[in-house]
């Protein structure tokens, strides 16, 4: 019997349909296997503006603080009209939680089911074998620069030249920060297929270089990982080309963010991909971190009962592996999605032909109830 305590954010937009899914699943797991979860459910992006002023609470970041895992669902922006002089933004929560906590390493597997090679545009010879995991680097690079912009040599901004305007971003890397995300990614590789790719644009770019000659000092210490680099343009290419050729993929922030919504077409929706982010904080059976699907608000079909759940439920399956130490419990979450997919279960973003279409509530129960202890 386990103690372990979550703060759950489900933020705004589809977050809280499927979040509520995920904890749903959570709940179960600590019913058949005895463990003792606090939940404590917090606002987050828009909720919190609304209610509390600010996109995250210092009272609801000390929680977070204080748990073992973060659940989180998705926050969407504010409206066009809204953002020009808006000082306070959704965002805002999840840049503060990813900075102060240090979460640097973003997990993303990637394994299209075989009951879905109908969803994807690729042909089913080409998803055969396809198992990869991408860990994209998430506390620097080009996306801190707004955070960041006051540091001197760090300028993120749009100005005026006698030319006219003319705007500048700065993709900087530390040694330290490449060098624990891509530290990160070996130990990944060590226990899957002892394989890694490390994705960047050395021909072009200094933080590349700088990031390869980083990967070259480090690879010798895992002499049981294979490693190889790439141009992100060409891994754009071999993602479709042959999928099956990656296990471990390492790259920037940036060119992660990008990659990954390539590869996630591979499983057929986006609304099939989790993540988790960790950080450096040891908990007491794992690593102290923040799990949400990769998707965004979906304002298009918010409130619908129509948002595929399975990327926040394995993400909650993350959860229970990365930082509360229980691997069985969350190969039984994946196996439990695997067998309500098999049975041709679907939300509409995966249907085919003669599927039985739910929604995102039954698709959820249906999950948690094939939940089973073995
Ligand atoms: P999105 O991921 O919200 O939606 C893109 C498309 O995928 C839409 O057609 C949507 O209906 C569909 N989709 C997304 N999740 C789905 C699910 N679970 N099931 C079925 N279909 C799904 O990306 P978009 O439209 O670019 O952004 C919407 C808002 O979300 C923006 O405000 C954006 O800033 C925010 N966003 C938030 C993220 C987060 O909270 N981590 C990540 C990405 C975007
Ligand atoms: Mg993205």
């Amino acid at each position: 019997m386990a103690h372990r305590t979550i703060t759950v954010l489900p933020g705004d937009g589809v977050g809280p349909e499927v979040t509520e899914q995920a904890l749903e699943v959570l709940l179960t797991v600590a019913d058949l296997y005895r463990h003792d979860f606090t939940v404590h459910r917090r606002l987050a992006g828009l909720a919190a503006i609304a209610e509390e002023g600010v996109a995250i609470s210092d009272e609801t970041f000390d929680l977070c603080a204080g748990s073992d895992a973060i659940l989180f669902g998705a926050i969407g922006s504010l409206p066009a009209e809204q953002r020009k002089n808006a000082t306070v933004r959704p965002e805002q929560a999840l840049f503060r939680l990813r900075k102060d906590f240090q979460f640097f390493a973003n997990l993303r597997p990637i394994r299209p089911s075989r009951s879905l090679y109908h969803a994807s545009p690729l042909k089913p010879e080409y998803l055969d074998g396809t198992d990869l995991i991408f860990v994209r680097e998430l506390s620097a690079g080009l996306y801190y620069g707004h955070l960041d912009a006051a540091i001197p040599g760090k300028p993120s901004e749009i100005r005026r030249t006698e030319r006219g305007e003319e705007a500048v971003d700065t993709l900087l890397y530390t040694e330290q920060e490449i060098e624990r995300v891509v530290r990160a990614a070996f130990d990944i590789a060590a226990v899957r297929r002892g394989k890694i790719t490390s994705v960047d644009k050395a021909n072009v770019l200094s933080s590349s270089i700088l990031w390869r000659r980083i990967v070259d000092r480090i690879a010798p210490d895992y002499p049981g990982v294979e490693y190889e680099h790439i141009l992100v343009d060409a891994a754009a290419m071999f993602l479709l080309r042959d999928p099956a050729r990656f296990d471990v993929v390492v790259t920037e922030n940036l060119f992660g963010d990008i990659l990954t919504d390539e590869a996630a077409m591979l499983t057929g929706s986006i609304g099939m991909i989790p993540s988790a982010s960790l950080g450096v904080r040891r908990t007491e059976a794992g690593v102290f971190g923040l799990y949400e699907p990769i998707h965004g608000s979906a304002p298009d079909i918010e409130g619908q009962d129509k948002a595929n759940p399975i990327g926040a439920v394995l993400s909650a399956a993350m959860l229970l592996r990365h930082s509360l130490g229980l691997p069985d419990e969350a190969a039984a979450v994946e196996a439990a999605v695997e067998e309500v997919l098999a049975d041709g279960y679907r939300t509409v973003d995966i249907s085919e032909d003669g599927a039985k279409l739910v929604g995102t509530r039954e698709l959820g129960k249906r999950i948690a109830t094939a939940v089973r202890r073995p």
